[in-house]
């Protein structure tokens, strides 16, 4: 079995008083051959009917709620930065195994599993057995995307299903909002990805919604410090504060994390950034932090600049879609929630 060799290298220059950091990551995934490439024709002949059933199915799910494009989004996120793109978020617990749903950055937080479920079904029915749930996730997650604004990128396929999860890797690979900057720089490269995927894939924040205990440590902290004082910022302080109070309220509380245009997939979440005004604590680091010298600039960037954002969004879920699988020979699974027997 090939060893996945990953080393980031952290160089930190103190130059005149400016801190700069250089960042170099050597992540060779490709020295994994126990998995063949990815192709882009790789159900032409087994599944034609694959790319129209998901896009149908997915279109009714983002018609009846459009935040399920974004719980779909994350899905495929925390499946690919454990174990590789291999529908290991997707297996449910049971005696045998311990899957990933409960891990801390998941449990009452990820959803859209019954979706998945019934794209699944409507593939098995067309073509039995062939098409891979991590293949599904992928697809649906490009559809999303799409279905709401944002970019269309192309699909390259071949993803097996795991037939393990890891819990311990869900808990230490995925990053969470109280994390600093440089730690969550540090897990992105760990699975051979770059400080521009990490702040481009961020940008999807632009959908979806957070839950109060991911946000409250943040509109209780520096917010205020790294907002500006206009009336209108504050009043949506003072509402965030309201729906989430500091101590006693309900921890599942939800607020879109870009509240300008919370269902459209375009660069406002980087502009909210420019504002002081992110949600989450790891967002407004990004642009806030005296850390993110690098990442700053690409927050400019893709708030000035929606064409280059989209870009390199596409191109960036494209890398993050590669990262495969190096120790589970694979399997295409018959439901998405457990191995097959
Ligand atoms: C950079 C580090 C990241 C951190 C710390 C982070 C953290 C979070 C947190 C805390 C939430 C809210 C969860 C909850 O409160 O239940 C969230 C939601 C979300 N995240 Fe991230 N995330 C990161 C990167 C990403 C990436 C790379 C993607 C996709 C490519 C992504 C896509 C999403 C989406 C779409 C939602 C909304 C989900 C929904 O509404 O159900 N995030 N993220
Ligand atoms: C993703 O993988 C495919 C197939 O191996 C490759 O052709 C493509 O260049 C990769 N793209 C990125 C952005 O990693």
């Amino acid at each position: 079995m090939a060893l996945v060799v990953n080393v980031a290298f952290l160089q930190l220059q103190i130059l005149a008083g400016l801190l700069i950091i250089n960042i170099f990551s050597f992540s060779p995934t490709s020295l994994v051959a126990s998995q063949p490439a990815l192709t882009l024709d790789y159900y032409s002949k087994t599944c034609p009917t694959v790319f129209e059933v998901v896009r149908k199915e997915m279109e009714c799910a983002v018609l009846s709620d459009p935040r399920n494009a974004a719980k779909i989004v994350r899905l495929h996120f925390h499946d690919c930065f454990v174990q590789g793109c291999d529908g290991s978020v997707l297996l449910d617990d049971t005696i045998t195994l311990q899957g990933e749903k409960t891990a801390t950055p998941n449990v009452d937080s990820l959803k859209g599993f019954e979706i998945i479920d019934s794209i699944k079904n409507k593939v098995e029915s067309d073509c039995p057995g062939v098409v891979s749930c991590a293949d599904i996730l992928a697809i649906a997650a490009r559809d999303s995307t799409v279905l709401v604004g944002g970019p269309d990128w192309e699909m390259y396929l071949g993803r097996k299903d795991s037939k393990t999860a890891s819990y311990e890797l869900a808990n230490s690979n995925l990053p969470v909002p109280s994390e600093g900057i440089l730690p969550i720089i540090t897990k992105f490269l760990y699975q051979g990805l770059s400080v521009t995927d990490m702040v481009a894939l961020s940008g999807s924040h632009t959908i979806g919604v957070a839950r109060c205990q991911n946000y409250r440590a943040r509109i209780y902290g520096d917010y205020a410090v790294t907002a500006d004082q206009s009336t209108a910022s504050e009043s949506y302080l003072n509402d965030l504060r309201a729906s989430c109070p500091a101590a006693g309220g309900d921890d599942d509380t939800v607020a879109p994390m870009d509240n300008v245009t919370p269902n459209l997939f375009d660069n406002s979440y980087y502009q909210i950034l420019l504002r002081g005004e992110g949600l989450l604590n790891s967002d407004q680091e990004m642009y806030s932090s005296f850390l993110g010298v690098q990442t700053k600039q690409l927050v400019l960037q893709y708030a000035h600049d929606p064409l280059a954002f989209f870009h390199q969004f596409a191109q960036s879920m494209v890398a993050m879609g590669n990262i495969t699988n190096a120790v589970d020979g694979g399997e295409v699974r018959r439901s998405c929630r457990f191995v097959n027997t």
